[in-house]
Order: C-alpha cells, then structure tokens, then sequence
C-alpha cells in the first residue's frame, strides 16, 4: 500500500465558466454570439445546483475542492462590483464549509469581461491594476474561513491559445502580443498577491501553472530544445514571480517527446497520450522552487469511463513517487468533478467524474469516480 502524507487533500476542481451557467458578459460569449465558438448556455446549471454537486463531493470521499470565480459575475462594468454576486459566492464557500470540504478559490479561469476585454484584455498596459483591484475587493468581501486562493490559471495556455494559436478569443496570431501577455500575466499576478495580502496577510496564494514533461532521444539538437521549452514552457514565468508564491499549483496534462522510437501510448477522447511518468517528471523539476505543491488539475476526457480509473492510479503512483522522491507534494485536484464546456470543443469532451446529462441535468457518479473515492478514503493507493 503506498501511503500519502497525513492530511492530503483530495479533491476535483472545476472553473466557473465551465460549469455554471448564464454568464453572458465574457468575451466567450461574445465569440459565442459571433459563432466562433460553442455557445456555453446553461452549463451544467451548476449555479443553481451547487448544494447537490455537493453532496455528491461528500459521497465521493473529497475534502478539498477547487472552484474559480467569474469575474464578469463580480465586475460586470468597469468599477462596479455587484454585491449580490459576491453574496453568491459566499453561500457557495459556506456550503462548502458546512461539508467540511476546504475551498481553494481560484480568482480568474480563462474568461474576461467584456469590458475588459474590450480594452485589450491582458494587453492593455493597465490589466494588472484592473486584475489586482478585482482580486482584492473579493478576498476583502469573502473575508471567510477559506485561506488558500489561485490568481491565475494556466497562464501559458491562455496566452497560446488567445495569442499564437487563434483557437481563444481574441484569436491573434501574433508573437508580441503573445509575449506581451505573459508578461502583463507575470505582473498580474504579483499585483494581485500583494493586493490580496494586503487585505488578508494569513491567506495563502499560489498560481495553477500548466507544465508539459518534455524529453527526447539522444540527439543533441533534441536535448537542446528540450532544455529551451523545459525552461520557456515550464520555468520562465515560475521564474518570475518566485517572491510571490506561497504555494505551486500544478496541472498536468501533456508530455512532448522529440525523436525516436515513439512509444505507443493509448489515448483520450481528446486524442491526447496517457503518460503517468510526465507527471512525476514535471513534479522533480519543481522541487528547485522550495515551495509547498498541490496538483490543482489532471484528468482525462473519456466518455464511457474505461480509461479513467487507471488514469486515475497510474498519475497518482506518479505522484506518490515524486513524494518519495522528496518533493513536498500537499494534494491532488482531479480534473473534473463534472462533465463540463470544454472550451472551443463544447460539451462533447467528457472529463467528468460525474456524468451530465445537459437535457435533464440529472448528474449520475462513474464508476471510476468510485474507485478514486477508495483511494481518497484509505489516504493510500
Ligand atoms: C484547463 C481546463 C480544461 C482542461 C482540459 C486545463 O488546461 O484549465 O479549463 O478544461 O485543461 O482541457
């Protein structure tokens, strides 16, 4: 039996956009209205039906859980903050509480608000003290028992996706602005930690940081790149905002091998490798930051649910030998508690450990999510 440390959080995390319902000031539905990517709706209507997402957390074993915060919801004109959102939130947070499940809240997941965004988003010269003032008035407003925030998710993705790739809103092409981003991102970032300590020194902030293991044969030109994306993919931004971190959230998803011989690896329904070792890779190479890490996002889309259970152990054996390994590993979100909107794929990618039925909303548990509830029970693998 291999064990996990005393008090490891076990949980699932899943991002506002992507599951409640009913935001329509974003720059998502905008592009929405436009027709460039899947209209989001109603969602799972998890804004309406938290209460029982909950219950079934409980049933799963979890107790931890990650949600994010929809700015639009709390910001949705420039400087006008809606209150009664923010009461939202707090009965969410509370119900929480009442299930003993530790909320980790994550402040900012992918979406703008349309006013925002309309300035430019992330590259206008000003996005930091937008994002920072935001981040502030709800960590003074919740004000509650919860203690550990996440500013940002995925900071390279985004950036990739909306800036290189053309795949997110504002679907650039455009290498400036790509690094522009990241660069505002970095100092996003640090503006909200200070901002937000300011109002709460006790709380606890980190970032969700998407790493990809990257490796390769023994060509030299091979390890070379390897090196360079290792560090610009990986470490650059982690880099940058070392000072201003009390924890490392990490989602893992991808590894990148270049040259032969491939591996065959089977496959999600998004068409991506299983590969449990890139994730005790990519846990090594954050031991160099001294700080504390929990996994706040990994999961696999896959339908019919014969893939997911050994996802689940396989990642997790990964885990458990990165703590073997000395690094100081604190919990494991799986991503997700729902079947969800998968971004520019829509609803047909499932990533679940609950199923959706989005005519009925009715929810029914997988079986996999059942076999991680033993592993979360026993606090072992
Ligand atoms: C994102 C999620 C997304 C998941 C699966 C992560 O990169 O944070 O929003 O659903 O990957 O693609």
């Amino acid at each position: 039996m291999k064990k996990f440390p005393d008090n490891f959080l076990w949980g699932s995390s899943t991002a506002s956009y992507q599951v409640e319902g009913g935001i329509e000031n974003t720059d998502w539905a905008q592009a929405a209205r436009e027709g460039r990517v899947p209209v989001c709706g109603r969602a799972c209507d998890h804004y309406n039906l938290y209460e029982k997402d909950f219950d079934i957390i409980v049933a799963l074993g979890h107790n931890t859980h990650k949600i994010s915060i929809e700015w639009a919801r709390i910001e949705p004109e420039e400087g006008v903050f809606d209150e009664k959102e923010i009461e939202h939130y707090k009965k969410v947070l509370d119900a929480l509480h009442a299930r003993n499940i530790k909320p980790i809240v994550n402040m900012w997941h992918f979406t703008l608000p349309l006013w925002f965004s309309k300035k430019g988003g992330f590259e206008n010269s000003r996005s930091s003290f937008y994002f920072a003032r935001y981040c502030a008035y709800v960590t003074k407003k919740l004000d509650g028992k919860e203690d550990m925030y996440v500013t940002i998710n995925e900071p390279l993705v985004i950036a990739q996706n909306a800036y290189l790739s053309k795949n997110w809103p504002p679907f650039k092409n455009n290498i400036f602005a790509f690094l522009r981003v990241l660069k505002n991102l970095s100092r996003s970032h640090i503006a909200a930690f200070k901002a937000m300590k300011e109002e709460r020194p006790e709380i606890k902030i980190g970032i969700s940081k998407n790493n990809i293991y990257f490796h390769s044969n023994a060509n030299p030109f091979n390890i070379i790149l390897v090196g360079f994306l290792s560090w610009f993919w990986n470490r650059r931004f982690l880099n940058g905002i070392k000072n201003h971190q009390d924890f490392i959230g990490l989602n893992h998803y991808f590894h990148h091998k270049f040259g032969g011989p491939k591996e065959v690896c089977e496959k999600t329904d998004m068409g991506w490798e299983i590969y449990p070792d890139g994730l005790y890779h990519v846990l090594l190479e954050l031991k160099r930051y001294k700080k504390t890490i929990i996994v706040t996002e990994n999961g696999i889309a896959d339908a019919n649910d014969t893939k997911r259970d050994a996802f689940i152990k396989s990642y997790l054996g990964s885990v458990h030998r990165a703590i073997e390994a000395g690094v100081p590993i604190f919990g494991y979100l799986h991503w997700s508690l729902l079947d969800n909107y998968e971004w520019a794929f829509g609803f047909k990618k499932r990533f679940g450990l609950v199923e959706v039925n989005y005519d009925t909303l009715e929810r029914k548990i997988r079986p996999s999510a059942l076999e991680y509830k033993k592993i979360c029970d026993a606090n072992a693998l």
